[in-house]
């Protein structure tokens, strides 16, 4: 084969050098007729290409057909590096290309739904560019979804899924570094494992089925079957009837079931660490990618301490209340409420990063633990960023008897949960667990503003394509 160079690695060191590069025809100028400006971009770099009409290496006709290729078409170009005396603005590389061939690989239609240049400017840069009188067309949020290969493509967007890939990689390090297994369960099963009505129904060869709404039930029988710690990276379906900035209808979820020695603690133990862990790592790793994100999208940088504050949800109860809003002390939190404490939390703890824990067992699914002191409240937490849920957990009911009797309390059809509540017959540990959302985790640290910006396809109530 041929070598190729990648636009990363153009720099002044190949000054002179012929190279051979493929990317992206971003942006096409012409000059007159005998010279044009093509920008290639790869994988997030940029070079400017120049042709310019010389004898026996670029014709006016190579010159009209580089000004005739649409944007974003595939290109290959041979062409010697050279070294501008000024510098470049167009691009990331302060080199150019002299262009000698230019092949087109595959072109892009001629005009594109979405320009990715004006997709990824920032809202400040945006009502700037109105100001100043520029023709502009703002891409909204269906539109960008709509044509989501080409939103990819943004300096932004290729970001948050290299966080978000990086989100997925240190779970998995850190849990298999404490001895987690990883692991894999079904989707299709015969019950809902949450309750609810969020569920999606079908038929499976003439037997009423759902989706899995999370790897709850079957993450708990593996912890019967003898494996101590697992987790999971697998996809969760909720048929969720809202439409909100947080909810999707097919999310990935990250889950975690452990068997506990003395007390609930041990799992937000491994919350805790495995958290800071993640932020430190992010903040580290993906600097660059953060930078891409915040340039289009500012936010600040997150706000966590380096042991997780924990406070019980009664204490949360008694903050609200000091500052004046009233809830009941056994009902659940709601997005304001949950927005609330989380600005009273960070204004007295100086935390966005927070745990709460011991929630009135009422308001939580039926394989929960009460707690031993008190059965109003349950052995259960949840985790959040920015003030909304990242993560809910808990003690689970490991003796069957009981176990049937809180599914029955929650108005569960027994039957079809009949082979979990067995699995408890057999030996059960205590244990434990919790479920994360991953889009959430990105969407929360990166402080966006909708979950839809953090899911590749998402699949909403109202959104199934492409
Ligand atoms: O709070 P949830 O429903 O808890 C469970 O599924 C339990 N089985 C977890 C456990 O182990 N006890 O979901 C867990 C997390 C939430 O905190 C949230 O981050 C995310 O999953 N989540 C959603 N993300 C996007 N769209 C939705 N519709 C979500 N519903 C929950």
């Amino acid at each position: 084969g041929r070598k190729w160079t990648e636009v990363k690695d153009l720099t002044e060191q190949l000054k002179d050098n012929t190279v051979l590069i493929r990317g992206r025809a971003q942006a096409i100028r012409a000059v007159g007729k005998k010279m044009a400006f093509v920008v290639v971009r790869e994988r997030g770099f940029t070079v400017q290409c120049v042709l310019t009409v010389a004898q026996d290496v670029v014709s006016s006709q190579m010159v009209k057909f580089a000004t005739s290729l649409s944007r974003e078409s595939i290109v290959d170009i041979e062409g010697v590096v050279s070294v501008p005396s000024q510098p470049i603005t167009g691009a990331s590389q302060q080199v150019e290309i002299q262009v000698r061939k230019l092949y087109c690989v595959n072109r892009a239609v001629p005009t594109l739904p979405i320009i990715i240049e004006d997709a990824a400017r920032s809202e400040v840069e945006i009502e700037k560019a109105l100001e100043a009188g520029e023709q502009l067309v703002r891409v909204n949020q269906d539109t960008r979804l709509n044509f989501r290969v080409l939103d990819m493509r943004t300096p932004a967007n290729q970001g948050i899924f290299r966080v978000q890939c990086q989100v997925e990689n240190i779970f998995r390090q850190f849990l298999l570094a404490e001895g987690f297994v990883g692991i894999h369960t079904p989707k299709l099963i015969a019950g809902s494992s949450e309750g609810g009505a969020a569920v999606f129904r079908l038929d499976y060869k003439g037997t009423p089925a759902c989706l899995a709404q999370s790897p709850q039930l079957h993450k708990q029988m593996s912890i019967c079957g003898d494996f101590s710690r697992v987790f999971e990276i697998g996809p969760v379906f909720r048929a969720e009837d809202s439409f909100t900035h947080r909810h999707l209808c097919e999310f990935t979820g990250l889950d975690v079931e452990m068997e506990i020695k003395e007390h609930y603690s041990e799992v937000m133990d491994i919350v805790d660490r495995l958290f800071v862990e993640m932020f430190d790592s992010l903040n580290e790793k993906c600097a660059k990618e953060l930078e891409a994100i915040n340039t289009q999208y500012p936010f600040e940088k997150l706000k966590y301490l380096r042991k997780t504050l924990r406070l019980t949800f009664e204490e949360g109860v008694q903050m609200l209340k000091e500052a004046g809003i009233e809830i009941d002390p056994f009902g659940d939190l709601n997005t304001e409420t949950e927005r609330k404490l989380g600005q009273l939390v960070l204004e007295k703890y100086g935390t966005e990063f927070y745990i709460l824990h011991r929630y009135p067992l009422a308001i939580r699914p039926f394989y929960t633990m009460p707690s031993h002191d008190n059965p109003k409240y349950s052995n259960s937490f949840d985790v959040f960023i920015r003030g909304e849920e990242i993560i809910s957990g808990a003690q689970r009911v490991h003796v069957p008897e009981f176990l049937t009797e809180r599914a029955q309390a929650c108005g569960i059809e027994v039957k079809t949960i009949s082979t979990y509540i067995d699995s408890f017959r057999y030996g059960a540990p205590p244990h434990g667990g919790f479920g994360v959302g991953l889009e959430r985790v990105v969407m929360l640290f990166c402080a966006l503003n909708n979950i839809r910006k953090t899911s590749l396809f998402p699949r909403d109530p109202q959104r199934i394509v492409p």
